[in-house]
C-alpha cells in the first residue's frame, strides 16, 4: 500500500512527481500547461515506468494539458487550453470526491519576484492570480496535505502593504473548513520555510520557500523536517553537502571531458545519451571562458589584466545572469540555483567546472536529482527550462519521507 494519493498541479516534468513517487505515495494526477514538460513527463513517469524501482508509483497513462489560471488570468494563457477545475481533474483522472491525500502546487513564480508588485492590494486578494487559483483548488478537495513550493522571494513580497503574500495565502489556508468540521478544528496549520536544497543531499544550493500544510492542525503542530546534510557536518549526524564533480563522477556511463560543440552519441566506450549534449560556442565565447578561468572564475576576475578587453564582450553579451554571467562553477561544492536557462552561460555562473562550455542538459539534470535514465526534451531551450524549473526529486523524497504517516490518514492523531 503507497503511502496516500498526490494529485501534482503546475507538474512541470515532473520533478515533484518523482519526489512523492519515490518516498513511497501514488501520484495519481498531474496538470500542466507546458506541452514540452508534459512530453517529458509521459514519457519518463507514466506507464508503470518507475514500479520495479520504488514503493510509490504514477498511476496513470498521460497527464492533463489545461491551463490552471481558473479565468483569473487576464489575457488567458492560451485560449485553445480549457480552464480547469477540481472536478475535470476528477473526471480525466478517474477520481472520487475526497479521494486525494496530497495536493502538491508550484504555482509559477513571475509575480513574485522583487521589482514586481510594488503597488497597494485589498488585503483579501493577492495580486498572483495563480496562487488564488491554487487555494481555489484546494477548497474543492481539501486533501490532508498540501506541499508547496516557491521561489523565496514570496517570503517577503508585499512586505510594506496590507499583506504579503505568504499572510494571504496561510489565512486563506486556516479558513478552508470541510462540510462537517468547524472552524477550531478544520483549518491547514502550516510549516512555511525558506529552505537550502544543500541541506537536504541535492547538489545544488537551491533555496526555496517550502511550505508543509496540514489539515486539522494548527501551525505548532506541523513542523518540515530538519535538514539532513552541512557544508561542515563537524560532530552532528549530518552528512557533508554532495558536490557537482562527485555527482557527474558518480553518473554512470557519463562521458566526463566533452568539449564545446560534442556530444554522447556513438562515442566508443560510451552508451548513447541525446541529453549529454555541449551547446557549440562560437570561438570568442570560449576565449572568454578560457581567459576566466585563467584569471579567477568570475569576468570581474579579469579587471586591470591582459585579458580585460573580455569584460567588454562580456557585458555585451549578458542574456540575464548579470554579475555571474559566464562566471565558472565550482566542483567542489553544490552547484548554484539552476535556472531554466541553466545550460546558457551568458545566463548564470553555468561554465562547467573544468571545460570551457555550458553544462550539458543532462548534467544539469543531474544536478536537479532526476535519474541517469531520464529522458530529457530534444530542444535546448526546452530541455533546460523543464531542468531549471524542477522541484529535484531528491529534495522532495527526503522531506516527503519524513513527514509522519499519522498526518496523511488520521486527521485527529497528534502530528
Ligand atoms: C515551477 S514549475 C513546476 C515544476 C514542477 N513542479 C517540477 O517539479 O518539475 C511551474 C509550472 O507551472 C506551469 N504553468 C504556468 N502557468 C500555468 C497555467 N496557467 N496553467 C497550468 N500550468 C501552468 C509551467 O508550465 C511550469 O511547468
Amino acid at each position: 500500500m503507497t503511502k496516500g494519493k498526490v494529485v501534482d498541479l503546475f507538474c512541470g516534468a515532473g520533478g515533484a512527481s518523482l519526489g512523492f513517487a519515490k518516498a513511497g505515495f501514488e501520484v495519481v494526477g498531474a496538470v500542466d500547461v507546458d506541452e514540452r514538460a508534459l512530453e517529458t513527463y509521459e514519457a519518463n513517469l507514466c506507464g508503470g515506468n518507475l514500479l520495479d524501482e520504488h514503493e510509490g508509483e504514477v498511476s496513470f497513462d498521460e497527464p492533463l494539458r489545461a491551463d490552471l489560471g481558473r479565468g483569473y488570468e487576464e489575457p488567458p494563457t492560451d485560449d485553445d487550453i480549457p480552464t480547469i477545475d477540481f472536478d475535470d481533474i476528477r473526471e480525466f483522472f478517474d477520481l472520487d470526491e475526497g479521494e486525494v491525500d496530497v495536493i502538491c502546487g508550484c504555482p509559477p513564480c513571475q509575480n513574485f519576484s522583487s521589482l514586481r508588485d510594488t503597488e497597494p492590494w485589498p488585503e483579501d486578494q493577492p495580486k498572483d492570480n495563480l496562487l488564488r487559483a491554487f487555494v481555489d483548488f484546494v477548497e474543492e478537495e481539501v486533501p490532508n496535505i498540501v506541499f508547496f513550493e516557491n521561489v523565496r522571494n514570496i517570503m517577503t513580497a508585499g512586505d510594506d502593504e496590507p499583506t504579503t503574500y505568504v499572510d494571504w495565502l496561510t489565512r486563506s489556508m486556516k479558513n478552508i473548513v470541510r462540510d462537517h468540521d468547524s472552524q477550531e478544528s478544520g483549518g491547514y496549520g502550516v510549516d512555511l520555510s525558506v529552505l537550502n536544497t544543500a541541506n537536504y543531499g541535492v547538489p545544488q544550493r537551491r533555496k526555496r520557500t517550502i511550505g508543509l500544510f496540514v489539515y486539522g492542525r494548527s501551525d505548532e503542530e506541523v513542523s518540515l523536517p530538519e535538514p539532513t546534510h552541512a557544508r561542515d557536518p563537524g560532530e552532528s549526524d549530518k552528512k557533508e553537502w554532495k558536490s557537482v564533480s562527485e555527482t557527474f563522477r558518480r553518473a554512470e556511463g557519463l562521458k566526463m571531458n566533452l568539449e564545446s560543440g560534442e556530444r554522447q552519441v556513438g562515442v566508443e566506450g560510451y552508451p548513447d545519451d541525446k541529453a549529454h549534449r555541449a551547446r557549440n560556442h562560437r570561438q570568442p565565447t570560449i576565449d572568454r571562458m578560457r581567459a576566466i578561468r585563467r584569471h579567477g572564475d568570475s569576468w570581474r576576475d579579469l579587471e586591470g589584466t591582459d585579458d580585460d578587453h573580455h569584460i567588454v564582450d562580456a557585458h555585451n553579451d549578458v542574456e540575464g545572469g548579470a554579475g555571474s554571467a559566464y562566471g565558472i562553477m565550482d566542483g567542489e561544492l553544490p552547484a548554484p540555483t539552476l535556472t531554466t536557462r541553466c545550460t546558457t552561460p551568458s545566463c548564470g555562473r553555468f561554465t562547467h567546472p573544468t571545460k570551457n562550455r555550458g553544462l550539458t542538459p543532462r548534467e544539469a539534470a543531474l544536478l536537479m536529482t532526476f535519474p541517469r535514465w531520464f529522458e530529457l526534451p530534444a530542444q535546448n531551450d526546452a530541455a533546460e527550462r523543464v531542468v531549471g524549473n524542477a522541484v529535484p526529486p531528491d529534495f522532495v523524497e527526503t522531506v516527503m519521507s519524513r513527514v509522519p504517516e499519522s498526518a496523511f490518514r488520521q486527521k485527529t492523531v497528534g502530528f
